[in-house]
């Protein structure tokens, strides 16, 4: 017999699944064109970098974040719904297929990290 503890488990487990799919669908990641958005990317280089390694201090780095990542913050910074004054007016002439594009090439870069030693 299932105890209620192992019900209720279960049953946050199902929701936890059925939560995750309902994020996923309702933001899908376009596959981009990674050439593509290398080229798009010349408007992004002056602060992110051709490599996404920022080059000013108040822009984050954004090489290898994940396609779906940089997808949904370039969809928010478009509609306003993540508000920043840059990105908000960057954004705003971005076509679905250039942020598909652009999120497939800085998706796409590998880097490595140092720890600091201690
Ligand atoms: C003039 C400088 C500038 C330019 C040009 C610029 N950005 Fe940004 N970007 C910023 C700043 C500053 C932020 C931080 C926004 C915040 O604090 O919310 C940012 C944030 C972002 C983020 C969110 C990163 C995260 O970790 O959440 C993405 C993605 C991004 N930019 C992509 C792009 C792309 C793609 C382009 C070119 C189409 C571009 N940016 C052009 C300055 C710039």
């Amino acid at each position: 017999m299932i105890s209620i503890r192992q019900a209720f488990v279960s049953s946050l487990a199902a929701l936890a699944f059925a939560t995750a799919g309902a994020a996923v669908t309702s933001a899908p990641a376009q596959a981009g064109d990674p050439a593509a958005g290398k080229k798009a990317a010349a408007q992004c280089r002056n602060c992110h970098g051709i490599d996404g390694i920022a080059t000013i201090p108040i822009a984050p780095h954004i090489a290898g974040e994940s396609q779906v990542y940089l997808q949904v913050q370039l969809k928010n910074f478009r509609s306003g719904k993540r508000e920043n004054e840059i990105m908000n007016v960057v954004a705003k002439n971005l076509s679905d297929e250039d942020i598909a594009n652009l999120a497939a090439w800085y998706s796409s870069i590998k880097f490595s990290v140092e720890m600091p030693t201690d």
